[in-house]
């Protein structure tokens, strides 16, 4: 399937990828680098409306809704959602929202955005969108006037990415994993669509992604090490290809 596929045939293709969650779950060694990134660009966690968008297991998110703010996990697969759900403290249940159905969906956002989300999250999600430009739009509806989006993706134009890029072309021919071919998401690009819904980049944290076949013999805190040397680097982050942004709007 390619970016030209119809978006609802795309988004069936990604949920049914995501209803077996496991082998991303189980590869995830990013997770907690990601987790305190956001914390770092957030600062104060609690009394904050957070939209997770393509939550997964809510592990990115529960550290707002342990802080004591209400989390909305949007997810278009009812198992993230389901292991979201466990994942979630008794004490906290009752500020945490689960909804599952796509952000690109604009009926869905219409509702979720009566009320705006003070911060939305949009990590891992971008390569599995076919349309950017639908996605930048919705990102701002959904976020309140002043408030903040963090969107993570994979700068494609970085040679750090090539032999990423090369692998999957690889591994594609022989068996793509996905279904569907991931979106590319060149900085510029990524910028260019989000800028154009008046979102606007405050912050930046970049690192590098170890190729997919060292991943599968390297132990996770490995990897996890690699990558905080590459982020605390001044000049290898500046290569880094694996990006977050903190935008506001
Ligand atoms: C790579 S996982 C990232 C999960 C989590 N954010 C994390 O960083 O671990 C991508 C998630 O986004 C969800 N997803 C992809 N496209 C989506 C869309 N258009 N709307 C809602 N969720 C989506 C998938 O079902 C999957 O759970």
């Amino acid at each position: 399937m390619t970016d030209g596929a119809p978006e609802s045939t795309r988004g069936e293709a990604v949920r049914q990828h995501f209803l077996q969650p496991d082998p991303y779950l189980s590869g995830r060694f990013n997770i907690a680098l990601r987790a305190e990134i956001i914390a770092e660009f957030v600062g104060e966690r609690s009394g904050l409306s957070v939209l997770d968008i393509g939550c997964g297991d809510g592990s990115l998110s529960r550290q707002f809704l342990e802080a004591g703010s209400h989390v909305t996990h949007l997810d278009l697969s009812s198992e993230m959602l389901r292991r979201a759900k466990m994942n979630v403290s008794s004490d906290a249940s009752e500020r945490a929202q689960f909804v599952e159905g796509s952000f690109l969906d604009r009926s869905l956002t219409e509702q979720l955005s009566r009320k705006r989300f003070d911060l939305v999250l949009c990590v891992g999600v971008l390569a599995h969108v076919g349309d950017l430009e639908t996605a930048a739009a919705r990102l701002a509806e959904l976020t309140e006037a002043g408030g903040r989006v963090i969107v993570q993706f994979s700068d494609y134009q970085q040679p750090s990415y090539w032999p990423t890029l090369a692998y999957q072309f690889l591994r594609n021919r022989v068996r793509n994993p996905y279904g569907y071919e991931l979106r590319p998401t060149p900085a510029r690009r990524v910028n260019n669509a989000l800028s154009a819904q008046g979102l606007r980049v405050q912050a930046e944290r970049r690192y590098w992604t170890p190729l997919p076949v060292v991943r599968r013999f390297v132990p996770d805190a490995r990897l996890d090490a690699f990558q905080r040397f590459t982020l605390e680097h001044t000049l290898l982050s500046r290569f880094g290809s694996e990006v977050m942004w903190l935008m506001t709007r």
